[in-house]
C-alpha cells in the first residue's frame, strides 16, 4: 500500500514512518506544509532505514496519492489542516494518531474534546473518509530506537469493521506489535488518554513504557 503520514515530519510521524519503511512492503509518503520540510524528513528516514521507498510531498500531494493516511499533526491542528484535504482523503481509511494534551505545569493531561476525542472530531471534520484510531500509544522516541521489537499493543478503534481490520493487519507489520480490537470510534478517547498516563510514568521512571492488554 501506499501510506501518507500527514503532518509527518514530526517525531510520531518520522518514527513511524522509519518503521513501515523497515517493515517492507509500503511506500511511505511524507506530507507537510511545506515540501523541502517534507523531503528533509524523507531523506532522515532513508538514512536511519536503508530503505528507499520513502519521499517527501505537500500534505495535500500526499493525501491524494495515498491509499491509506496516518494523521500526525496536533489535535490541535486538526481544524485548520483536515477540512483543506477532504477531497485527497475521499473514501479512504484515515487513521488518527493524535492525542489532545495540555502541559499544564509541565505535566501532561488530556484536554476534552468536544466531539468525545481526537479521533471523532477527525471523523466529524472528515465525513467521505473512513476515520480508525490506532498507534496513540506508540511514543516516537521508542519508535525511532531503532529496529528493536516494540513489545507493545496498538489498540484500535473504528465503526467500520473493513477499515478496522486494515488498520490492524498494518498494525502488525511493525516489528513486536499485536493490534487488539478495541471497539468503536468512540472508544478511542480511552486510548487517547492512556497516552497521558504514559507520559506521566515514563517521567517518574525515565523510560519508554507502552501498554499491553493481559488476559485475552
Ligand atoms: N510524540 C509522541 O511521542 C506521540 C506519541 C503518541 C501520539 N502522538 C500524536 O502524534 C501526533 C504528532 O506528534 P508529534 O510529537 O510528532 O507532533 P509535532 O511535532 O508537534 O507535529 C507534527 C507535525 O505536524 C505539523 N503541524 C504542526 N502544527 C501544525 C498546524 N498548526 N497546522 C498544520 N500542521 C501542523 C508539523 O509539520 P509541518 O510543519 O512540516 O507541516 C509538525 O512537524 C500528535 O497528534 C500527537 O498527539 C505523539
Amino acid at each position: 500500500v501506499k501510506l501518507a503520514i500527514i503532518g509527518g515530519t514530526g517525531p510520531e510521524g518520522k518514527g513511524l514512518a522509519y518503521r513501515f519503511a523497515v517493515a517492507g512492503g509500503q511506500e511511505v509518503l511524507i506530507g507537510s506544509r511545506n515540501r523541502a520540510r517534507a523531503e528533509a524528513a524523507a531523506r532522515e528516514v532513508v538514512e536511519r532505514s536503508g530503505h528507499e521507498k520513502v519521499a517527501g510531498l505537500e500534505n495535500d500531494e500526499a493525501a491524494q496519492q495515498s491509499e491509506l493516511a496516518i494523521l500526525t499533526v496536533p489535535a490541535s491542528a486538526q481544524a485548520d489542516t483536515l477540512p483543506a484535504l477532504r477531497q485527497a482523503l475521499r473514501s479512504k481509511t484515515v487513521v488518527s494518531t493524535a492525542v489532545p494534551l495540555s502541559f499544564r505545569g509541565g505535566r501532561p493531561a488530556v484536554v476534552a474534546v468536544a466531539e468525545g476525542s481526537a479521533a471523532e472530531q477527525a471523523q466529524a471534520l472528515l465525513p467521505r473518509s473512513t476515520v480508525v484510531g490506532a498507534f496513540q500509544n506508540l511514543g516516537a522516541a521508542k519508535l525511532w530506537e531503532g529496529d528493536t521489537p516494540m513489545g507493545q499493543d496498538v489498540v484500535v478503534c473504528a465503526d467500520d469493521e473493513h477499515a478496522k481490520q486494515q488498520v490492524m493487519a498494518l498494525a502488525e507489520r511493525l516489528r513486536g506489535v499485536r493490534a487488539v480490537d478495541g471497539g468503536p470510534l468512540s472508544c478511542a478517547r480511552y486510548v487517547e488518554g492512556i497516552t497521558a498516563l504514559l507520559l506521566n510514568i515514563n517521567r517518574r521512571y525515565k523510560t519508554l513504557a507502552g501498554v499491553r492488554i493481559v488476559g485475552m
